[in-house]
């Protein structure tokens, strides 16, 4: 299969492009080429453009057409967390986390629906965060991109019904940030369960996963 991964430099975009590569032809992109230091993942598609702005994201479209007119399956992983309350957030802070986690998904998924289409098992995966479900201090704006953009995906999933499955995945934490906590999902984890969706018949619309001694509340032991 044809399947393009954003943010697949490292963390879960990574562990994705890894579980993935033996078997698929990959189109991985981050923001620059050089972000792309794991061996095994160099002989796909590279591509390196910053997807908060809507520019870089056409050009990035422009590069991709010239490699590939189709695609089997979109996996919009990308996204950034800024952790502070939201009095204590810039004004760019809070762009750049709607512009990535958001809009980035939207412009991206809306510029690949043609090339999609001409697969006969398009698949869209949104990587979304518990957060869209949860209610944790310093995670305003961030839980509102990953609420937004499990919202679209359910009507997406709606429009493009017999054309795409639309699935997302609403994780807690994983331990792409070096934690020494053994309470945290690893990379690998999610890029099981995204395996494991675009390979069957039905379609997992939502799936909510975390460690099993996740941390759950309101206020955080990370809270600022
Ligand atoms: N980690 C968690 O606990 C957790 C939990 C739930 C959901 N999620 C979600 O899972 C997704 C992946 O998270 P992660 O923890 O694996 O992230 P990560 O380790 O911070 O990796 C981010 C990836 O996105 C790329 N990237 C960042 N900004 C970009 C931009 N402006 N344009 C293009 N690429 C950009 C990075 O590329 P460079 O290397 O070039 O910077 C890197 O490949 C995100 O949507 C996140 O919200 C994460």
């Amino acid at each position: 299969m044809k399947i393009l991964i954003t943010g697949a430099s490292r963390g879960i975009g990574l562990a994705e492009a890894k579980a993935l590569g033996e078997e698929n032809e990959l189109f991985l992109v981050a923001t620059s080429i050089a972000s792309f230091k794991d061996e095994s993942i160099k002989k796909h598609h590279l591509f390196g453009y910053d997807l908060r702005k809507i520019s870089e994201i056409k050009k990035f479209v422009d590069e991709l057409k010239t490699k590939t007119d189709s695609l089997d399956v979109l996996i919009n992983n990308v996204g950034m967390i800024v952790l502070k309350k939201f009095k204590d957030m810039s004004l760019d802070e809070i762009n750049d986390q709607v512009d990535l986690n958001l809009k980035s998904h939207m412009i991206l998924t809306k510029m690949l629906l043609p090339l999609l289409e001409k697969s006969n098992k398009a698949h869209i995966v949104f990587m979304s965060s518990m957060a869209a479900k949860s209610g944790i201090i310093g995670e305003s704006v961030y839980a509102a991109t990953k609420a937004g953009i499990s919202k679209f995906a359910d009507i997406l999933r709606k429009e493009m019904r017999g054309k795409a499955k639309v699935s997302i995945i609403h994780s807690w934490g994983v331990n792409t940030f070096g934690s020494t906590s053994a309470d945290l999902l690893k990379p690998e984890d999610i890029a099981d369960i995204v395996k494991y969706i675009i390979s069957k018949d039905f379609v997992v619309e939502s799936i909510d996963v975390g460690h099993i001694n996740q941390w759950r509340g309101g206020n955080a032991p990370w809270s600022p």
